[in-house]
């Protein structure tokens, strides 16, 4: 199983990579442990420029999908900080920052490292890899480097003897996340519980019976597809929003929906099913059907929707429209 040590400090002079080298050799003792490193100052992320979140999962940068391939190549992350005014360094937040999913159930553990072992450094961490979902190890090693252990020059002059006691702490890390690497288990996520999840039927309803396209598209993910009563399909927020001007204008221009009943269910962490059945007047479907339509008609509205991230709203993906009273109407033409 491999394990990736991510060394978490870019200074020019700095002993972080001294500390990582080290720490690989260890780690490599552990029996089925196969360590590799990589240096975010080699790796030199510029701060997060990419221009979509990354829980969408789209990358437009090769320096991304590099990153993001060493995560997911990964089977666990060890990262290895020191500690800079009781935190930890900014590039490890950034390089945290550039990824969304790759980081969910990894398991994960921190050394951290400090003139008094990086404690707050180590704590603040642990919390941002707690919320971004990876499966974090505890307890870590924290490794105290007195004053005396650094030469002139601000390195370890012997980072073998700085390290020797916190050695044994190391080896059963490696151990620890070896095992929960072998037999991963799906951890209870942050969860994403809608806060308006529920909301989004009564919106959709208010957006059509107030005729506005544009804030009934709004409820919608920019690559969502629609699926009216009568099979049309609308692909896209945009192709919503013009299909719902028409309708608005034309057909449905005095149509009017009312909610008769309204039940969730949760698919995922961050998938909701949202059934809403209505019932409408106020339509003139001649343009669309032969039969007759009654002027009160029924149906199920179904809508799939989701929450990418924890800072975005729930958008509707998918939605489905049925009209029962057609589905009838027609059954008795034949
Ligand atoms: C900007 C800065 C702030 C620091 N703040 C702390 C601190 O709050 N607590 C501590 O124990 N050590 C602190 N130190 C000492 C570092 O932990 C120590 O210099 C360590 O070697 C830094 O890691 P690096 O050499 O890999 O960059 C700080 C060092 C720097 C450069």
């Amino acid at each position: 199983m491999s394990v990736l040590i991510v060394i978490g400090s870019t200074r020019p002079v700095r002993v972080g990579r001294q500390i990582g080298e080290t720490l690989i050799s260890t780690l490599q003792q552990v029996e089925g442990l196969d360590a590799s490193l990589v240096d975010l100052a080699e790796l030199n992320l510029p701060f997060l420029d990419e221009p979509l979140m990354a829980a969408t999962g789209h990358y437009a940068h090769a320096h991304t999908r590099k990153w993001a391939q060493s995560i997911t190549a990964a089977d666990g992350v060890v990262f290895v900080v020191p500690q800079y005014n009781f935190g930890y360094p900014a590039p490890v937040k950034n390089a945290i920052d550039y990824l969304f999913h790759e980081w969910k159930n990894k398991p994960t553990a921190v050394i951290s490292y400090g003139s008094h072992g990086g404690r707050q450094s180590y704590d603040q961490l642990v919390q941002v890899l707690q919320f971004v979902g990876t499966d974090l190890i505890e307890p870590g090693v924290h490794i105290t480097l007195p004053r005396d252990a650094y030469g002139p020059d601000g390195r370890l002059q012997d980072t073998g003897a700085a390290l020797a006691p916190y050695l044994h702490q190391v080896r059963a890390l490696g151990s620890a996340v070896l095992e929960r690497m072998s037999s991963p288990c799906e951890r209870p996520q942050i969860s994403l519980v809608p806060r308006a999840a529920d909301q989004l039927g009564a919106q959709f309803l208010e957006a059509f019976n107030t005729h506005n396209p544009e804030a009934l598209a709004g409820l919608f993910h920019e690559h969502a597809q629609f699926v009216d009563v009568m099979g049309h399909t609308f692909e896209g927020r945009a192709g919503i929003e013009a299909g719902h001007h028409h309708v608005f204008a034309g057909p449905l221009a005095r149509a009017s929906l009312t909610m008769e009943s309204q039940r969730s269910h949760r698919l995922g962490a961050s998938t909701v099913l949202v059934e809403v059945r209505w019932s409408s007047t106020g339509h003139d479907l001649t343009q669309f059907t032969e039969v007759a339509v009654p002027v009160r008609r029924h149906g199920l509205l179904v809508l799939v929707a989701t929450k990418p991230d924890p800072f975005t709203g729930w958008a509707i993906e998918r939605s489905y429209n049925t009209d029962f009273s057609l589905a009838t109407t027609h059954a008795e033409a034949h």
